[in-house]
């Protein structure tokens, strides 16, 4: 089979560490910090798929503040204090940390010297994330990673978040190649599973011995750690 042309990489969870942010939600619930962690994440993938199915995309909202609405809906649920009068603006301090914590996430240790064995094998690189471009611009600074990738692609273009195929089309857009020679990496089943299923190649990178999505399509390679990806090549 031929070699990918270009390789996008997801960001969050693939590229930049979400659980380090556990680490910073212990010590302000202590006790509750992998699970809020958790908790936080699932609510942001599920409020992606709220506004990108429902009415039409009319409750579009940035990342940023789809992220910020999902921290807040996990500490209410681990602080067991659902809305009640006045309790509006209690967790402002800690959601003020952790979204700090959030917009400079640490990156996986590896990620630099997969990026620069790709640019010597001339392949182009690139982010395809639901992350706005604002967040994406701070995150691939913080991490160094900006000289190692050709392109940043953010949804926020079409404002549909993954798995909308508008979403995965613009990896082919920008890039100028047709999803079959573009390899795509994340470290999310669901994503590695759509992108299969909108015609990229994939790479599921299970970094936490996790069983794939159960729906008949594998990815088309699986792998530990970014590294993996070099098996393509
Ligand atoms: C992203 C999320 C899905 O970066 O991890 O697109």
């Amino acid at each position: 089979m031929e070699k990918p042309k270009a390789v996008l990489f997801d960001a969050y969870g693939t590229l930049f560490d979400v659980y380090s942010v556990a680490l910073l939600a212990e010590q302000l619930f202590p006790g509750q910090g992998q699970r809020l962690s958790q908790l936080w994440r699932d609510k942001q993938i599920e409020y992606t798929r709220l506004v990108t199915t429902s009415n039409h995309g009319a409750h579009y909202q940035p990342f940023w503040q789809l992220t910020r609405a999902a921290l807040t809906f996990a500490i209410k649920t681990i602080a067991a204090q659902p809305d009640s009068t006045g309790a509006e603006g209690q967790f402002d301090a800690q959601i003020g940390r952790l979204m700090n914590q959030y917009r400079h996430l640490s990156a996986f240790p590896e990620n630099r010297e997969v990026l620069k064995a790709l640019k010597s094998r001339g392949v182009v690189t690139g982010i395809l994330s639901n992350g706005d471009p604002d967040m994406l611009a701070v995150a691939v600074k913080s991490a160094g990673l900006g000289d190692l990738l050709d392109h940043v692609i953010s949804v926020d273009t079409v404002r549909k978040y993954k798995t909308h195929p508008d979403a995965y089309a613009l990896g082919p857009q920008t890039l100028g190649l047709e999803a079959k020679h573009i390899a795509f990496v994340s470290s999310n089943g669901w994503d590695a599973l759509a992108a299969t299923w909108y015609g990229f190649r994939t790479l599921w990178v299970n970094r936490y011995q996790l069983p794939f999505e159960e729906l008949g399509t594998p990815p088309t390679r699986t792998g530990t750690s970014l590294r993996d990806v070099l098996s393509f090549f």
